[in-house]
């Protein structure tokens, strides 16, 4: 079966079978880089990478990748103030134009669901190197490649995601993944800093459970644990609210000393996410929820001994220099995997390699909802608020709840 032509912008684009088709390639890349081995299997085929906000990691890793397969790159950095984008013109026209000079694209942008916009004007694969607070489906791929090298399998295993997961797009793509594979999930954000509503609207589809805390300082300094939850927080039980029944408490229950080495003892990942701060409003907000979670040498000592901990990177505050020294510390060698894991996706959708896999099930395409004129997605970061041009469309969720097709945020219609 092919990939070829097709775009990755969400990580819902590609089913459990294809995930695995580009992990399964990446232990081929990786095996034949430390082989040494240079491929040619890209020679000819150019690389576009365009990036309206900073990037080490994504940016450098798929232009390592394409060298690495025999291809070429052609580099955008700073794309809001090098390219034609500062004189006002819009990701529609930029995609046209860039269509007709590469055979690949690679858009990293801090508007959500902009690079859906882009692969909608693009006849040539585009992949989302992140879009605003909405998704970061690559390195939801590198995750769950580094948890399945690292831990041997996804399913079954406990995975803690800690952090800022309402504002971090990379915890939206692995925590949707995650659920998809049968990982079991825990959250530890800060009050506020939860998962937000569409992402926890979508886990709803896998029928995933979620346990979720609000600090890991308190666990660590206590050795107690003050545990809120349920966390009410759907978009069905605050209507509810609303129409009379009050807001509903949040239970706050103080647990035993020993209930965090339980909750530990049950972790095979610990995935730290920073404080975006970029998308928070300024001033002193934020600072407070960085200090009640970060990973130090004291907490690394009551996790397991094969626990892996993983960040994204780049990190803040979250996670002390004094455990990079653990073998448990799998962030470098994350980052690292991002190589690989780039050069199969790159190679799958030029269809310069086949999966190996003959069939896989049919993928079912969702229509979108009809008669939706006047209807606006409320996400104040949503591409269709800013790039005017772009018509607002979605998928129909239930005859009241519409989500957006660009950013996923859900819209309630009466
Ligand atoms: C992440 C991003 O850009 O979302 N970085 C990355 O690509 N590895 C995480 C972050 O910036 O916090």
């Amino acid at each position: 079966m092919t990939l070829a032509g097709r775009h990755l912008i969400s990580i819902n684009d590609f089913s459990n079978e294809e995930i695995e088709a580009v992990l399964n390639l990446a232990d081929e890349m990786s095996s034949a880089i430390e082989k040494g081995k240079r491929l040619d299997l890209c020679q000819g085929k150019e690389l576009y990478t365009i990036f309206y906000e900073p990037s080490t990691r994504t940016r450098s890793s798929f232009e390592t990748a394409m060298h690495r397969l025999g291809g070429t790159v052609v580099t955008h950095a700073e794309a809001q103030v090098t390219s034609s984008a500062a004189k006002g013109e819009s990701i529609a026209d930029t995609i046209r134009v860039l269509e007709r000079y590469a055979d690949i694209i690679v858009m990293r942008h801090p508007l959500d669901g902009s690079t859906r916009l882009a692969a909608e004007h693009s006849s040539v694969p585009v992949i989302s190197g992140g879009d605003g607070a909405h998704e970061h489906p690559t390195q939801t791929l590198l995750d769950l490649y580094t948890i399945r090298k690292e831990k041997g399998a996804i399913r079954g295993k406990g995975v803690a995601l800690c952090g800022d997961l309402r504002h971090g797009r990379t915890v939206h793509s692995l925590v949707i993944a995650l659920a998809r594979f049968g990982a079991e999930i825990t959250c530890i954000a800060p009050p506020d800093f939860g998962l937000p509503d569409h992402i926890r609207d979508i886990l709803k589809a896998y029928r995933c459970k979620l346990t979720e805390y609000e600090s890991l300082e308190d666990i660590v300094a206590e050795g107690s644990l003050v545990l809120h939850q349920p966390r009410v927080e759907s978009r069905e039980s605050r209507v509810e609210s609303r129409g009379g029944r009050g807001t509903p408490e949040r239970s706050v229950s103080r647990l035993q000393t020993g209930f965090m080495s339980f909750l530990l003892e049950n972790l095979d990942v610990l995935y730290f996410t920073r404080l975006q701060r970029e998308r928070l409003p300024t001033g002193k907000i934020g600072d407070a929820a960085e200090e009640s979670y970060r990973i130090n040498r004291q907490l690394l000592e009551k996790s397991r001994d094969d626990a892996l901990i993983m960040h994204p990177l780049p990190r803040t505050n979250e996670l002390a220099y004094e455990v990079d020294q653990d073998k448990r510390a799998a962030y470098f060698r994350q980052a690292g995997y991002g190589v690989p894991v780039r050069m199969a996706l790159i190679a799958l959708l030029l269809g310069a390699v086949e999966t190996r896999v003959s069939e896989w099930p049919k993928r079912k395409t969702p229509k979108l909802a009809k008669d939706v004129s006047g209807v606006r997605c409320l996400n104040p970061r949503c591409v269709t608020q800013a790039e005017r041009y772009a018509t607002a469309k979605f998928y129909p969720v239930n005859p009241q709840l519409l989500r957006c097709y660009y950013c996923d945020w859900m819209v309630q219609v009466v």
